[in-house]
């Protein structure tokens, strides 16, 4: 039998514990995943994920995130989340209680007070002088590279380009990949994000679509990503993962296999987290050393793993 665990992507380094805390004493992998995920989200030093996720072009932080139950591929998402630190737990609502797999916008935020999830705010000293000089259309008081960032943003609101997007985007990624198996062999994987750095108000990346951000399923195994989510969403990249595990690769040759796919679109790069059912993980990236870090029952700490770097 494969020994509970829990994995994560770079940023869910220390708070993988949690979860592995959770499956030691017996839970399942969905609170294990969420228990983790929520720290990740209440850490303001993330600038990707949760209070202090980088805003979007209006300064407002819009957050996306997904849950899938490997049991029964049963999946909970939202999209655009405002006012909302645990987007992941609302996502768990969403797969609990709702017959739905998506909600977005004021309608996933009103369904959050429902079910009790209480507002928050997602601001930090960052993001309120990113916000502030969005509005103001100023960059006066903030770093030199926010005004850099202006420039491109003002480059595409005037010329209708797409190169700030290009620019601004290689360094405003950050997103949450945690996944876990529990002492039944059940699998879940959460994915959380305020998704692209100065997006279009409204924009969603991959992390809520089960498919591209998030796939799993007790039988093959479990897969998400990171990155530019338009092109996970356009190659279906964590469905895709699953199922070269399902018709027999390896977990090295799965990751290979989807992230060449993505190397052909020729338009950036997305990194993955996988496992399998006998409990191997991976990680792939696209443009240098890939590491994921992993805990079952019985460790005392992180454990930093090796993935594999994917070369066009
Ligand atoms: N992968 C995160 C996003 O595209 O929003």
């Amino acid at each position: 039998m494969v020994k509970p665990f829990i994995i994560g992507t770079r940023n869910a380094k220390d708070m993988i514990h949690l979860g592995a805390e959770i499956l030691r004493e017996g839970g399942s992998a969905m609170d294990a995943v969420e228990a983790a995920v929520n720290a990740v989200e209440d850490n303001p030093l993330d600038g990707g994920v949760g209070v202090g996720g980088t805003p979007n072009l209006l300064g407002v932080t819009q957050l996306d995130a997904s849950i899938m139950d490997g049991r029964n591929r049963r999946s909970g998402a939202v999209a655009g989340l405002e006012n909302v630190a645990h987007a992941i737990s609302v996502a768990r609502k969403v797969l609990e209680l709702t017959p739905h797999d998506l909600l977005v916008g004021p309608g996933a935020e009103m369904f959050a007070r429902a079910v009790g999830i209480e507002k928050s705010d997602l601001s930090t000293e960052r993001t309120r002088k990113i916000a502030a000089a969005m509005r103001a259309g100023s960059p006066e008081g903030i770093l030199e590279d926010e005004k850099e960032k202006e420039r491109f943003l003002r480059m595409w609101l005037e010329e209708g380009r797409g190169e700030w997007y290009e620019k601004i985007s290689k360094a405003d990624w950050g997103t949450v990949n945690i996944m876990a198996m529990d002492a039944n062999g059940d699998m879940c994987v959460g994915v959380s994000t305020s998704g692209l750095g100065y997006k279009l108000p409204g924009r969603v990346g991959d992390s809520p679509y089960i498919g591209a951000g998030n796939y799993c399923d007790n039988r093959f195994g479990s897969a998400a990503c990171t990155g530019k989510g338009e092109l996970a969403i356009r190659l279906s990249s964590a469905r895709m993962i699953v199922s070269y595990l399902e018709n027999g690769l390896t977990l090295r040759g799965a990751v290979r296999k989807a992230l060449k796919d993505v190397h052909s679109l020729q338009d950036g790069t997305i990194s993955c987290l996988v496992f399998d059912g006998e409990g191997n993980t991976m990680s792939g990236s696209m443009t240098g050393e890939s590491i994921h870090y992993y805990m079952d029952v019985d460790s005392e700490g992180p454990e930093e793993r090796k993935g594999v770097w994917v070369k066009p």
